[in-house]
């Protein structure tokens, strides 16, 4: 299982040390939440914030863009140091041009879904994503509980990824920590972000191994 942990749920007085401190415990990337107020209640950071942390790991920054308008912000983020973009089906902007975009720009591209979103509004869209993101909380908040009732989502989706032939990974995010990662763990899940559960922990190297080997030591 590859785990990106979510720096949303890290302390944001030291947000570099904090980014070394995961790369050192063995993560796959970096997942950034970027919140609007618009697209969802909360607001998070932005660019510059993505930029300035750029320089601490050389390990992959995913930006989850939970904003009403990604195309608009494309560029930016990818000059900020994004190396996968990923955006809201439900967002304002044209979900083709905004994939065209990232693809154009020579980044990896996500697609995600909010819990009401069903999976199959995804599936015109997969032969051009690297990834999709299937929201098992209400996007907005770290340290929501887990909405297990959204798993079933990445079978529907790992099926249709199989029909067509295609190497889509299939991403979650919100609620994963020590105890959901055994259920997670049954289902065609490639990637975890975890924020809280990882930032939270007293002993982050031990916390991200036994999330990365899905719930077994
Ligand atoms: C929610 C964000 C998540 C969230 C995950 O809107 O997209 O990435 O921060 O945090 P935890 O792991 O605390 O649910
Ligand atoms: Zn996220």
């Amino acid at each position: 299982m590859k785990i990106s942990p979510s720096v949303l749920a890290c302390d944001f007085t030291k947000m570099g040390e904090e980014i070394v401190k995961v790369s050192n415990a063995g993560v796959d990337m970096i997942h950034l939440d970027i919140m609007d107020g618009n697209f969802v209640p909360n607001i998070s950071f932005g660019p510059a914030i993505v930029k300035s942390l750029r320089k601490k790991t050389s390990l992959p920054f995913e930006t989850h863009l939970m904003i009403t308008n990604p195309l608009n912000y494309i560029s930016e983020f990818i000059e900020s140091g994004a190396d996968i973009i990923t955006f809201h089906l439900e967002s304002d902007s044209n979900t083709m041009k905004t994939i065209e975009k990232i693809k154009s720009l020579k980044k990896k591209a996500g697609l995600s879904i909010k819990p009401k979103t069903p999976p199959k509004s995804l599936f015109p869209y997969l032969k051009y994503l690297d990834l999709v993101l299937i929201m098992t909380v209400e996007p907005g908040f770290g340290g929501q509980k887990f909405m297990e009732n959204q798993l079933y989502k990445t079978t529907v989706l790992k099926q249709e990824i199989i029909r067509q032939n295609l190497s889509t990974l299939i991403e979650i995010d919100g609620g994963v920590n020590t105890n959901t990662i055994k259920v997670i763990n049954s289902y065609p899940i490639d990637i975890c972000v975890s924020g809280t559960c990882i930032f939270e922990s007293d002993n982050i190297n031990q916390t991200v191994k036994f999330l990365k080997l899905g719930g077994k030591f």
